[in-house]
């Protein structure tokens, strides 16, 4: 009997159908799979990760268990398990799996915690939410812990302050920081799967609409980017003057967000802090106007504050809540105000999903294998990981590339030639 809480045994065969389908989308980690079979890289290691158990999720876990590792898994949202997925990883693959869709917080930390259960000796966090919870209320539990991956840029910056205040206990491999992993999740993935969340939850065309995202990081710039593909009107809303001067320089427009919410048809927010759309946009914004958060807590959009504007509200579809306000405008939120991306759509798209979770496999196995005591701080992915990554990748997709010639490195490596 393998240990869980999902939500339906029999959804597994479904579940199970589509891994394989998005395994397909996976060279890289598909080779992984190979080499971690063969070799056993991980083998008798506790490992727990608390992320999003999604049909991606599921192929870094079969690729960590066919290398040893004895892994728990739980969800590192409410709304972003995919059930079949959670029941196949049970049924099939034998993985203590603790996620329902839809739990509510006190589930979500019994489950965090049912992983912790497990006394792992390395994590994997999307978020830092494990790492947290364990410095937090299991403090005993760090003495097993070798290190520990993060997969997210809210993660990372939680971490970073851990460390910055003394509290982190052990070393943190940022793999949201590898090139591998932001340039393509966080810019293509991000945009490809916010969209598709924005449309499975409403069905309304964004072509002619003013669409506005708040934040341009990598996962902004993804979406400014698909929202102008659409034949949205764009425009972005930044605090750092040289985001700023970027998305102008990209074609989009750029103001205040409270300009912005006047206007606007759409506004995403994908900036990693919180009350970012706020009364005061409220009270000015479009009737009708639909906001979405594809950042990854639910602090972006201050819900608590548009429930206390708010007469009356309704769900006139999945994932639509509409709000009305006392002078007769409406506002729609998506998906609670969580990751729109993951709770009204599947993700990211699994080829971007092959590059991060080969990061996450690979530094569990350099972690692993670290001869040293290293200090309790973050450390970015080692640059040959990410190298790695990209040549399989390219490999993969059929693609070839130059090399230097000797005079051209020898060039590069010497400073008398000039004019
Ligand atoms: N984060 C964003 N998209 C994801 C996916 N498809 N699987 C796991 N984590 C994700």
């Amino acid at each position: 009997m393998i240990p869980s809480d999902i939500k339906d045994i029999s959804l597994a065969d479904q579940g199970q159908a589509r891994i394989e389908w998005a395994f397909i989308e996976m060279p890289v980690m598909r080779i992984l799979l190979e080499r971690f079979s063969r070799e056993k890289p991980l083998k008798g290691v506790r490992m727990s990760g608390c992320l999003h158990i999604t049909t991606e999720t599921a192929n870094l876990a079969r690729v960590l268990t066919a290398g040893g590792a004895d892994l728990v898994l739980c969800a590192s949202n409410p709304l972003s398990t995919q059930d079949d997925v959670a029941a196949a990883l049970v049924a099939h693959y034998r993985i203590p799996t603790f996620a329902v869709k839809g739990e509510s917080t006190d589930v979500y930390y019994r489950h965090l915690n049912a992983a912790l259960d497990h006394r792992p000796q390395l994590t994997m966090d999307d978020g830092a939410d494990l790492i947290s919870e364990m410095h937090k209320h299991r403090p005993a539990l760090v003495a097993d812990l070798l290190g520990g991956t993060e997969e997210t840029t809210t993660g990372v910056i939680r971490l970073r302050a851990m460390a910055r205040d003394g509290a982190l206990k052990v070393p943190i491999i940022a793999v949201n920081d590898a090139l591998t992993k932001h340039l393509f999740d966080n810019r293509y993935g991000t945009g490809q799967s916010t969209l598709d969340g924005l449309i499975r939850a409403t069905n309304i065309l964004l072509a002619g609409k003013i669409f506005t995202v708040a934040g341009y990081g990598w996962c902004g710039r993804g979406i400014a980017l698909r929202a102008k593909g659409h034949g949205a009107n764009v425009i972005v809303t930044e605090v750092d003057p040289l985001r700023a001067l970027e998305a102008m320089m990209e074609g989009y427009r750029v103001m205040p967000l409270e300009e912005a919410a006047a206007i606007s048809d759409f506004i995403v927010t994908v900036t990693g802090d919180k009350n970012v759309v706020d009364q005061r946009h409220f009270g000015v914004m479009k009737d009708g106007c639909i906001l979405a958060n594809s950042g990854h807590f639910n602090v972006e959009i201050n819900i608590p504050a548009l429930e206390k504007m708010a007469t009356g509200k309704k769900r006139p579809r999945p994932y639509v809540e509409e709000y009305s306000l006392p002078d007769g405008r409406s506002i729609r939120l998506l998906a609670e105000g969580r990751l729109v991306n993951l709770a009204a759509a599947e993700g990211h798209p699994s080829a971007v999903m092959d590059m991060s979770f080969a990061n996450q496999a690979l530094c569990a196995v350099y972690l692993r294998n670290q001869k040293k005591k290293r200090e309790n701080r973050v450390y970015p992915v080692p640059k040959d990981i990410d190298q790695e990554i990209a040549r399989t990748k390219l490999q993969a997709m059929g693609v070839r590339i130059d090399n230097l010639t000797e005079e051209q490195e020898r060039y590069l490596t010497s400073w008398q030639e000039g004019t």
